[in-house]
């Protein structure tokens, strides 16, 4: 069994006149695994990872990071662990006033003690892999909204995280450049060796990364034969209300007869 990277027991968050926004979550994830956080908004996928990410506190629950309890770690502490982890935050969460560059570099910047001298090869490797190694001078407004969300691919990267999280990585996008975007998660995944999660509301991309690796020899995608143990290592979480109402793999997924689940599943939402 590889090593516990991300630990959920019984998490539960309030917020003042909002009850159980998250009631008595508990999941983990191991070195290597892909887990698909499928839910419509306000299920409470945002504040989940956002708790992961020592963003926000839980009400009640332990939360544990690489095998570290984390529940009461103060600021400082989390900025020694944040940097294991990238986060594309939902829309990109880019800083307008910062160039292209200057965002990218801003997790090893601000997180670890790099000058922005001593970062730079870094974000030109991480730019120059999504593809927009040409726009380190430019501000994020001069972009297109895909071209914005795979710079925050490319911040979450950068850092070389053993966890990375994506938040809504395609919400507001066309299907094609969607799909785009999914392709680049997948290579991340496969270069970066980084265990994944990744939220959506779109069942598609919950199947593109169950069934598809990126192979750097032929630089394209391929279906995963059925033994792969990546796709063994990937899981779909649904979660309605602040409770995760399914775990499973794809074969179960679509076998669910939950009418809430099945709305996740291939028949219902690919249309
Ligand atoms: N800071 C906050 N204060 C009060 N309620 C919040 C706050 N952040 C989120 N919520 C509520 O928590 C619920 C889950 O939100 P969120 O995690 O953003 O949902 P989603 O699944 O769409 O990402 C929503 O009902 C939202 O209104
Ligand atoms: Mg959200």
């Amino acid at each position: 069994m590889s090593s516990s990277v991300l630990k959920f027991e019984n998490v539960s968050l309030s917020f003042d006149g909002v009850e159980n926004v998250l009631d008595n979550v508990s999941l983990e994830m191991h070195a290597g695994d892909t887990l698909i956080i499928l839910g419509a908004a306000g299920a409470g996928k945002t504040v989940m990872v956002k708790i992961a990410l020592g963003l926000l506190g839980s009400t009640s629950g332990r939360i544990t990071l690489f095998g570290q309890d984390v529940t009461k770690f103060t600021e400082p502490q989390w900025f020694t662990i944040r940097p294991r982890i990238g986060m594309l935050f939902q829309e990109g969460g880019l800083f307008d006033s910062l160039t292209i560059e200057e965002n990218v570099a801003y997790p090893l910047v601000n997180r670890t003690k790099m000058t922005a001298e001593q970062a730079k090869p870094k974000v030109e490797e991480a730019l120059k892999f999504v593809e927009l190694g040409h726009t380190l001078d430019k501000f994020p407004s001069e972009l297109s909204g895909g071209m914005r969300r795979r710079v925050g691919i490319a911040r979450a990267a950068v850092s070389d995280p053993d966890l990375l999280l994506y938040d809504s990585p395609t919400a507001g996008l066309d299907p094609i450049t969607a799909n785009r975007i999914m392709a680049l998660i997948i290579q991340e995944r496969e270069i970066r060796n980084a265990t994944s999660a990744i939220i959506s509301h779109r069942f598609q991309d919950g199947h593109m990364m169950a069934n598809f690796r990126y192979n750097p020899e032929s630089k394209k995608l391929e279906r995963m034969p059925e033994d792969s143990p990546l796709r063994q290592r990937t899981r779909f979480l649904v979660m309605h209300d602040g409770r995760i109402v399914f775990e499973g793999n794809e074969r179960e997924l679509d076998a669910s007869r939950d009418p809430y689940v099945s709305k996740f599943s291939m028949h219902r939402s690919i249309h």
